[in-house]
C-alpha cells in the first residue's frame, strides 16, 4: 500500500513542438489484454503492452492468484492462460496500487471463484467508490464487503453467480467491464444497458478471444459459461497518452506534430471533437484497419491554430473522460469562455479533477468558476506560472506541464510521482517534443 515519490518537474516557459513522436501501449488495452490472457484457454501473446506501474500492479495480483506471466517488464509479454477455473486463491491480499481499472475489474473476475481475496490499494485508491461494482455483483449473488463503499474490497467465495438485467447509472466502462467479467462464470445471459456509450474495449476483447456477445444500441448481452480462447494482442499507443501532445501541439506546433500508431476507437476520442469545435487542426491517418484486437488505429497529426472557448455537449463527457484535465489547459489557452457541465465523475478519478484542475487554474492567473459537476472559465493570451500540486494524479501533472508552452513563467509540479502508472517515459517524450522539462 505504498506511495508513490513525490519527485517535482520544472517546465521553463514558452517553446514550440514539432517532430514525430512514439506514445506508450493503451492501459485500458493492456489491463483487459492481461486478464482475458489469464482465464483463457491457451497462450495469449501481447505486443505494445504498457510497462506502467498500473498494469504492472494487475500482473502481480494475477501472478500471485497462479497465473504465469513472461515479460511483463517490456512490451511483449505471455500469458500461460489457466482457463476459467484455474484461478487459484492469493496467500496475500492483492496490492493493485493506484490503478482503479485494476480494482474494478478484478471484483468482476474475481466475484464467481470459490476463493476469497481481498483487494487494496495505495491512498488514492483507498478513497475510491467501490460500491458502483460491489451493487450488480451482489445482485449476481456475490459477496462483496467494502470499507463505508471503499477498498479494502473482500469478495468471499461465490457457490454460484447467476445473470441480470443491469441499467447502469452512470456511464462507466469499468463497471460495465467488471459485469461482464463475472456474467461468464454466471448462469444465464446478461444485459447490461448504459445510459450514455462508454469505452468498449472489453466487448472488442472478448470477441476476439471467441466469446460471443450481443451488442444492440446502449445494450450488450452474454451468455455465461462460455469459455476463452488465448489469442495474440497488439496493442495500439494509449490516446490518453496521446492527449497530451495533442493540445501541446494545437498550443505550440509551427511545424506539424504527428503522433504515430495511436488507438482511435470511437469511444476514446471525444477530445479531438471538442478541439476541432475549438478550431483545432487535427488530422487522422487510419493506419492497419481494425486490425488489433479489434482497435482502430491511426497516426494523429497537429498543427497550431488559434482556439476558441466552447460549451462541451454533455453526450460528449464519457467519451473525452480521461482527457479533461489537458482539455482544460486548451480551454485555458483559448479565445473566451468554455463550460463543461455534467462532469461529475471527474471528481472520483485518482484525484478530485475538478478541485484540481481549478487550482491549478487559480496558481496560473485563469478566472475560473467550479461547479459540483464541472468547471467553467475564461481563457487568456498568455497564462502565468507557479507551483502546481497535482495531487499526486498522473494526468494533472501532465497536462500542467503541457500548460508550459503558453506561459509566462516557470511551472513547478509538486508530487509526479504516479506518472509512471500510465506514462513511464513522459518526461523524455515531452522533451523530444520540444518542451523544457526537467525533474528537480
Ligand atoms: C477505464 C474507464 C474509465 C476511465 C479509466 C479507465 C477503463 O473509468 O476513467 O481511466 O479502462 O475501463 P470509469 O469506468 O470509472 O468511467
Amino acid at each position: 500500500m505504498s506511495d508513490a515519490r513525490p519527485a517535482r518537474y520544472r517546465v521553463d516557459p514558452g517553446g514550440s513542438v514539432a517532430g514525430e513522436l512514439t506514445v506508450p501501449g493503451d492501459k485500458s488495452i493492456s489491463h483487459r489484454a492481461l486478464m482475458l490472457g489469464a482465464i483463457a484457454d491457451g497462450t495469449t501473446d501481447i505486443t505494445g503492452f504498457l510497462a506502467g506501474e498500473d498494469c504492472l500492479a494487475t500482473a502481480r495480483a494475477l501472478d500471485a492468484l497462479g497465473v504465469r506471466i513472461e515479460g511483463v517488464g517490456g512490451p511483449r509479454v505471455r500469458v500461460r492462460g489457466v482457463g476459467r477455473a484455474g484461478l487459484r486463491g492469493a496467500a496475500a491480499p492483492l496490492d493493485l496500487g493506484n490503478a482503479g481499472t485494476a480494482m474494478r475489474l478484478m471484483m468482476g473476475l474475481l466475484a464467481p471463484q470459490r476463493f476469497a481475496s481481498i483487494l487494496v490499494g495505495d491512498s488514492s485508491l483507498m478513497r475510491r467508490p467501490m460500491e458502483r461494482v460491489a451493487v450488480p455483483l451482489r445482485l449476481m449473488g456475490a459477496r462483496i464487503v467494502t470499507q463505508d463503499g471503499r477498498p479494502p474490497v473482500r469478495i468471499e467465495g461465490s457457490a454460484g453467480l447467476r445473470a441480470i438485467d443491469y441499467e447502469l447509472p452512470v456511464a462507466s466502462a469499468q463497471v460495465k467491464s467488471a459485469i461482464l467479467l463475472a456474467a461468464l462464470g454466471a448462469d444465464g445471459r446478461t444485459r447490461i444497458t448504459e445510459p450514455a456509450a462508454s469505452r468498449d474495449h472489453t466487448e472488442r476483447m472478448l470477441s476476439a478471444f471467441g466469446v460471443e456477445l450481443l451488442r444492440e444500441g446502449r445494450t450488450v448481452a452474454l451468455q455465461g459459461g462460455q469459455s476463452l480462447r488465448a489469442t495474440q494482442v497488439a496493442v495500439p499507443a494509449d490516446f490518453s497518452s496521446a492527449a497530451f501532445f495533442i493540445v501541446a501541439g494545437c498550443l505550440a506546433a509551427i511545424e506539424p506534430l504527428l503522433i504515430k500508431n495511436v488507438g482511435v476507437n470511437p469511444t476514446r476520442t471525444g477530445l479531438i471533437e471538442l478541439l476541432r469545435r475549438m478550431g483545432a487542426d487535427i488530422r487522422v491517418h487510419p493506419r492497419a484497419p481494425a486490425g488489433q484486437a479489434g482497435e482502430p488505429v491511426a497516426d494523429i497529426e497537429v498543427r497550431a491554430s488559434a482556439l476558441r472557448g466552447i460549451t462541451v455537449p454533455e453526450e460528449l463527457v464519457p467519451l473525452a473522460i480521461d482527457e479533461f484535465p489537458v482539455f482544460f489547459i486548451a480551454a485555458a489557452c483559448a479565445d473566451g469562455e468554455t463550460v463543461v457541465r455534467g462532469a461529475h465523475e471527474l471528481r472520483v478519478k485518482e484525484s478530485d479533477r475538478l478541485a484540481a484542475t481549478a487550482a491549478g487554474l487559480e496558481v496560473l492567473g485563469i478566472e475560473h468558476q467550479l461547479h459540483p459537476d464541472g468547471l467553467w472559465l475564461r481563457g487568456k493570451e498568455r497564462l502565468g506560472g507557479g507551483l502546481i500540486d497535482s495531487r499526486g494524479d498522473h494526468r494533472i501533472a501532465m497536462a500542467f506541464a503541457i500548460a508550459s508552452l503558453r506561459a509566462s513563467a516557470p511551472i513547478e509540479i509538486d508530487a509526479v510521482g504516479n506518472v509512471a502508472t500510465s506514462f513511464p517515459g513522459f518526461l523524455n517524450t515531452a522533451r523530444v517534443a520540444g518542451l523544457r522539462i526537467r525533474e528537480l
